[in-house]
């Protein structure tokens, strides 16, 4: 009934992505966890709940997740994207040369955060391309394929380059402190850094092979917005995935997930990380993120076509998929 009612609002014109919006319907307002805040407001109450975790962020989520939440990442890298059959398959195959020449793949991990997706993706194509990982680059030659990070939060995008200083190297690793910010996208280094709000991120249309967001769309203040972008950034043919905590719909699973996330959660962040209320907020935001249903017609709306979702653990993650063509 109530999908009925949106469906017949969008006829009359109002885009469904605004109706199924994690904005409250006054649009000067939005949620931030389960307090109404000023739209205005949300980027810098968000940024602040990430500043505040990115020193311990990593192994907060070790701990939160007991480790699974390496599972989900390791299963949308190599299960999902697999990345490792298309480059190589683009290494036999290598598509027309451009002038100047430029990466045959390009990966865009946004809301990347401290690296773990990004790292992942950086480990197939070495491993598909017969690099170890801290090959050194050929700065004559672009790389054939490039992975590029990008988060609105400088401080964990710091923990990010540092981690990936040590995994791969400082040649292979572009750091936001060695450009300007009118410098291009690198073509010489595999792994490169940036500062960018997913709402409207600072690269080209029609550059990027695969999109990924994970655990970072429910925090941005427009998630609708963040997919458009995505659209405009993707080559045709490209590839959005959407990895985000979700809405188990079994009510004894979504019973249990409640009771471990608002009493464990905030409760571990205090202990842990002397600091319950971002993980409080970050439970609370779980729970004003689209269903899995909402997602999917959103990312239609904004152009995506073959648009389809899989859970894990029962719902407590999905992935969403879609291509632009
Ligand atoms: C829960 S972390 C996820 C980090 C990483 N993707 C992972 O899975 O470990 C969410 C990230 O979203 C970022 N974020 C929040 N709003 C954003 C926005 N508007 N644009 C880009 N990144 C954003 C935060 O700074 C944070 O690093």
């Amino acid at each position: 009934m109530i999908r009925h009612t949106l469906r017949q609002m969008a006829r009359q014109g109002q885009p469904l992505a605004r109706l199924l919006s994690t904005q409250s319907t006054d649009s000067t307002t939005t949620h931030f966890g389960s307090k109404t805040v000023p739209t205005s407001e949300k980027a810098d109450l968000v940024g602040e709940v990430f500043s505040s975790v990115a020193g311990n962020y990593d192994v907060m989520n070790d701990v939160m997740s007991a480790g699974v939440h390496r599972l989900w990442k390791d299963y949308l890298v190599t299960g999902v994207m697999r990345v490792d059959e298309t480059v190589a398959h683009l290494s036999q195959n290598p598509p027309p040369q451009t002038d100047p020449p430029t990466p045959a793949f390009r990966h865009l991990d946004v809301a990347g955060g401290t690296g773990d997706i990004s790292f992942r993706s950086l480990d197939a194509i070495n491993k598909s391309l017969g690099l170890s990982s801290h090959s050194p680059p050929n700065p004559s030659v672009p790389c054939p394929a490039t992975v590029t990070v990008c988060d609105i939060n400088p401080d964990m995008l710091r923990v990010g380059e540092s981690r990936a200083t040590s995994l791969y190297g400082s040649q292979n690793v572009e750091k936001m402190s060695d450009r300007t910010p009118s410098s291009p996208l690198s073509s010489s280094k595999p792994l490169s850094f940036w500062e960018g709000d997913a709402q409207s991120l600072p690269f080209p249309s029609s550059t990027f092979d695969i999109y990924t967001i994970c655990f970072g769309l429910r925090n941005v203040t427009d998630p609708s917005a963040a997919i458009k972008d995505a659209y405009r950034l993707l080559k045709p043919g490209g590839r959005l995935l959407i990895m985000e905590f979700s809405h188990p719909k079994n009510p004894a699973v979504a019973t249990a997930y409640d009771a471990y996330s608002f009493n464990v959660i905030p409760e571990m962040g205090e202990r842990i990380a002397g600091d319950r209320d971002s993980y409080q907020y970050l439970v609370e935001s779980i729970r004003k993120f689209y269903k899995q249903e909402e997602l999917v017609e959103v990312m239609e709306e904004m152009g995506f076509v073959e648009v389809e979702y899989e859970e894990l653990n029962l719902g407590v993650v999905a992935i969403h998929s879609g291509w632009k063509i």
